[in-house]
């Protein structure tokens, strides 16, 4: 079994219009682990290097004036795959393109507000983790959910 990390943004747009439940929710339901949850306010700086492979593309300013406008909830999630997983069940960016019952297409309108943000690769999320969270001090990886006591019954 391949068990991953990722990094999982909810972005301004589900914050502001009560969403934070429900998204969070969606990965409980589905079996991922939730090993650091924060809600902050993305600094300039922290905004510029998570979205530094944009710099340049015509969203750019609007990305990081829209993840910038209003608090975000920052989450470490750990499971199967999950960097893809995770994404599979986030939906396509473009909310239009995204799978009949996926984040996206159930709560966003639009692609400038999608929602929720997660990592494209590993290596994707073990940077864009430790532009958020302290990953030495505040990840709690001392307990199991109720998806890891199941699968332990069955490789006995
Ligand atoms: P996210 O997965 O957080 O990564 C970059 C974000 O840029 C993306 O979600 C979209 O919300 C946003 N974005 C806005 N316009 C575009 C675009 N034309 N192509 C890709 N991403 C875009």
């Amino acid at each position: 079994m391949n068990i991953e990390r990722t990094f999982v943004a909810i972005k301004p747009d589900a914050v502001q219009r009560g969403l934070m439940g429900k998204i969070i929710t969606r990965f409980e339901e589905k079996g991922f682990k939730i090993i650091a949850m924060k809600m902050l306010e993305v600094t300039q700086e922290q905004a510029a290097s998570h979205y530094a492979e944009h710099v340049g593309k015509p969203f750019y300013n609007g990305l990081v004036e829209f993840i910038t406008s209003a608090p975000i909830v920052a989450m470490v999630v750990e499971g199967i795959d999950a960097v893809a997983e995770v994404r599979h069940i986030l939906g396509a960016t473009n909310p239009s393109n995204a799978d009949v019952g996926s984040m996206r297409a159930d709560f966003s309108p639009i692609m400038s507000c999608n929602c929720v943000h997660a990592s494209d690769s590993v290596d994707s999320a073990k940077r864009e983790m430790a532009i958020y969270f302290d990953v030495e001090k505040e990840l709690c990886t001392n307990w199991k959910t109720m998806m890891e006591i199941v699968l332990d019954g069955l490789s006995k």
